[in-house]
């Protein structure tokens, strides 16, 4: 039997997520929204693409969430995204008050499933679907140091000019101005990018990379980045799935690990059939582990305004 995927919101990310899942045929796929109609045209579109694409996955697009019922993995990107001049945090109460609705509905009806958190604030939301899910830590994840890894990856290779093949990039911590790219466990083929560039010029990426949601909203003025975001959450989704047990970094919740206890934070995780299979700890640096902790007081903070 074919693994079964819903992604709750068929906006932007919700449904180009839901295009690369059958691009790759890695499941059926179920896309949910409150808005009548957009979900239904999406899906029957990406099901028509089918004999194109030589992949037979099925897709439907619904308001019914009893059409959900025992997905393996369900993605929840519903929420508003920000516009020009908003920071992620500036989302929180609409989209706490949307994921708590989401939540209860998706769980109702897939108590199995695994849940990939995309909505922001990211580390807040995720600790919203935790808590209300009553899941255990293993199958709450949230999705944002792949995107963010990524972006790293690419102006590390622009720069460069090598293959984004060669280039392996890690972006620690929260979903925002805090994150934390870690330019000592960047590589490219193996080798570290501090022998190939100078400081300045790995700042200058590290800069961009933690402004790279806002580049984006920049251009797009009436919505924030997708193509790549979907990209990311269809890589965890496949590493689930087909149960790779590939590191990844996530924002998972810790206890204890890094020194962090109650939070959702991002940091490399070992992805598999049963989620979160192994939080990895690797060694920082002082300033490395400063960072870190401040971009946990960050997520902290939003958490607290929540109540999560
Ligand atoms: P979008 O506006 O294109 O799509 C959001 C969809 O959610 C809309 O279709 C809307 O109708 C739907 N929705 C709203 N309330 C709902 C509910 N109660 N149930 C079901 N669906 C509902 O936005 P986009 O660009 O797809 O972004 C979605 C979210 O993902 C935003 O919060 C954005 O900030 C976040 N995001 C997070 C990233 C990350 O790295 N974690 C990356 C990109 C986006
Ligand atoms: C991003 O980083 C909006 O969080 C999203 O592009």
């Amino acid at each position: 039997m074919r693994k079964k995927v819903t992604i709750v919101g068929a906006g932007n990310v919700g449904a180009t997520t839901a295009h690369w899942i059958v691009a790759k045929e890695l499941a059926d796929v179920v896309l949910i929204d409150v808005i009548e109609g957009v979900p239904q045209g999406k899906g029957l579109d990406l099901l028509e693409a089918m004999p194109i694409s030589k992949t037979d996955c099925h897709v439907i697009g619904t308001n019914d969430y009893a059409d959900t019922a025992n997905s393996d993995v369900v993605v929840i990107t519903a929420g508003i995204p920000r516009k020009p001049g908003m920071s992620r945090d500036d989302l929180l109460q609409t989209n706490y008050r949307i994921m708590s609705d989401v939540v209860g509905k998706v769980t109702a009806n897939s108590p199995n499933c695994i849940l990939i958190v995309v909505s922001n604030p990211l580390d807040a939301m995720a600790q919203a679907a935790f808590r209300q899910s009553k899941f255990n830590r293993e199958r709450v994840i949230g999705m944002a140091g792949v995107l963010d890894s990524a972006r790293f990856r690419s102006f590390i290779a622009e720069e460069l000019k090598v293959s984004v093949e060669n280039v392996t990039a890690f972006v620690l911590g929260g979903h925002g101005d805090t994150m934390v790219p870690l330019a000592r466990y960047s590589s490219v083929a193996g080798i570290p990018i501090t022998e190939l560039m100078p400081k300045e010029k790995i700042d200058a990426i590290v800069q961009r990379t933690r402004d790279g949601g806002a580049e984006i909203v920049k251009y797009l003025k009436s919505g924030s980045a997708y193509y790549a975001p979907s990209a990311a959450v269809t890589e965890m989704t496949e590493a689930i799935l087909k149960d790779k047990k590939k590191v990844l970094p996530c924002a998972a919740y810790l206890e204890g690990e890094y020194g962090i206890s109650g939070y959702y934070i991002g940091v490399p995780c070992k992805l598999g059939s049963r989620g979160i299979e192994q939080i990895l700890e690797i060694k920082l640096t002082a300033e490395e582990d400063a960072a870190l902790k401040k971009s946990a007081a960050a997520v902290k903070e939003l958490c607290s305004v929540i109540g999560v």
